[in-house]
């Protein structure tokens, strides 16, 4: 009976950068031609979801965060047909119009209607379905999962199968296809090779499990926080290394080990410096590099050129190249079939009113995905 009438809910609010979200009553409006209003169940909480709201990634304020949930259609505006209410479903940050260049090329997968390089914080109409005490309030990437409900544009939302559990699926909206999609789509990582995985949180991790699960023979893990060695270990990291402990740049360390290289690299941090470690730890002639961590806004990598030349592959892609509205109903069919075990991704869970201590677990290292319950 909510239908076609603004709802009032809880969500969290990110009033301005660098100071704890706070919960707050939010008016979200009925969702216009092509939108779904979604009663969001569960949601992630991602290092992005953090580096906005530290200010390190540009965006508008004041915003609603959130880009990892999962939830039930509410209600759905005029012209949608590939949802209706009740069915179970992930907002996707990376939508799938199948009519732009990019959803027409076989390969393509980074739509052009959703751009999130320079986000809006709107809807596709250049308008906010939020509001709260009087001001309007902008979207993360056209999903905004921290609020009880929200609205999203139908070509960013992938139905998935009811029998699929929303508290473990939701990580399939961005964590699992980003750290995947680089190892099977971008890298394609061969068996018996050897990869490189700086960073391991939450993509740093779904990449190691993708890694292994394609064969590779040695996972050397790179990261600042050795908190996070065992979990990776479990995961199938077989060497660790802490570049704080190192007399050397972790990328000397690597072709040493590795003798002359791996096979493929991923950064899954998000800094410049990583980045250019972790094109110089693969092989010079094969080796393939992939940047998975989103960069501080306004920044340039600087490296030198000739470290391309012997052929080096130096590769991005967003939510792992996947077409999103067309794969990730496969990954969580996957799931359910067992053949994806995604569960070990999820480390801690906390009711939604936690959300601020979900962020400081997060800041400080402690947790691999935190997963809210709203
Ligand atoms: N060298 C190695 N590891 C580092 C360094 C460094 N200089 N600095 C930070 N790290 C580690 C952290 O200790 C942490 O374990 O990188 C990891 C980052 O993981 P999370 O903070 O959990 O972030 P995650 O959700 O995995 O996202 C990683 O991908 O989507 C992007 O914006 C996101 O850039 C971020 C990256
Ligand atoms: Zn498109």
């Amino acid at each position: 009976a909510t239908e076609g009438t603004a709802i009032i809910c809880r969500a969290a609010v990110a009033w301005t950068p660098d100071t704890p979200v706070s919960l707050e009553d939010v008016q979200v409006d009925p969702p216009k031609a092509g939108e779904v209003r979604i009663k969001i169940l569960f949601s992630g909480l991602c290092g992005t979801d953090l580096h906005i709201l530290e200010g390190r990634t540009k965006m508008p304020f004041p915003i609603i965060l959130g880009h990892e949930g999962a939830g039930v259609v509410e209600s759905v505006g005029e012209g949608v047909t590939t949802v209706k209410p009740g069915d179970h479903v992930l907002p996707l940050s990376v939508p799938q119009c199948r009519e732009c260049r990019s959803c027409l090329h076989p390969k393509g997968n980074f739509c052009r209607k959703e751009n999130i390089i320079s986000p809006t914080g709107l809807m596709l109409d250049g308008t906010s379905r939020f509001t709260c005490k009087g001001k309007r309030v902008f979207n993360l990437y056209g999903t905004s999962t921290f609020s009880e409900y929200t609205v999203v544009s139908e070509i960013a939302v992938a139905r998935v199968d009811k029998a699929a559990p929303l508290d473990r699926v939701c990580i399939m909206s961005c964590q699992v296809p980003t750290g995947f999609g680089a190892v099977v789509n971008t890298a394609k990582v061969t068996s018996g090779s050897t990869c490189v995985v700086i960073g391991l949180g939450g993509i740093g991790l779904a990449i190691v499990m993708a890694c292994k699960a394609s064969g590779a023979a040695r996972i050397i893990g790179v990261d600042i926080n050795e908190d996070k060695f065992p979990w990776a270990r479990e995961l199938g990291v077989t060497d660790v290394l802490n570049p704080g402990q190192l007399s050397r740049p972790v990328q000397e360390e690597i072709q040493e080990m590795t003798g002359g290289g791996a096979d493929f690299a991923f950064e899954a941090v998000g800094l410049n410096d990583t980045m250019v470690a972790t094109l110089e730890s693969c092989d010079p002639s094969f080796g393939v590099a992939v940047l998975v961590g989103m960069a501080p806004s306004g920044q340039k990598l600087t490296f030198d050129p000739i470290l391309m030349l012997p052929g080096r592959n130096l590769r991005g892609g967003a939510m792992g190249e996947y077409k999103t509205r067309d794969a990730i109903p496969q990954l969580v069919s996957a799931y359910l079939q067992g053949h994806v075990r995604t569960d070990p991704l999820i480390t801690h869970r906390f009711p939604f009113q936690d959300i601020r201590r979900a962020f400081r677990l997060q800041q400080e290292g402690g947790c691999i995905r935190c997963v809210l319950r709203l």
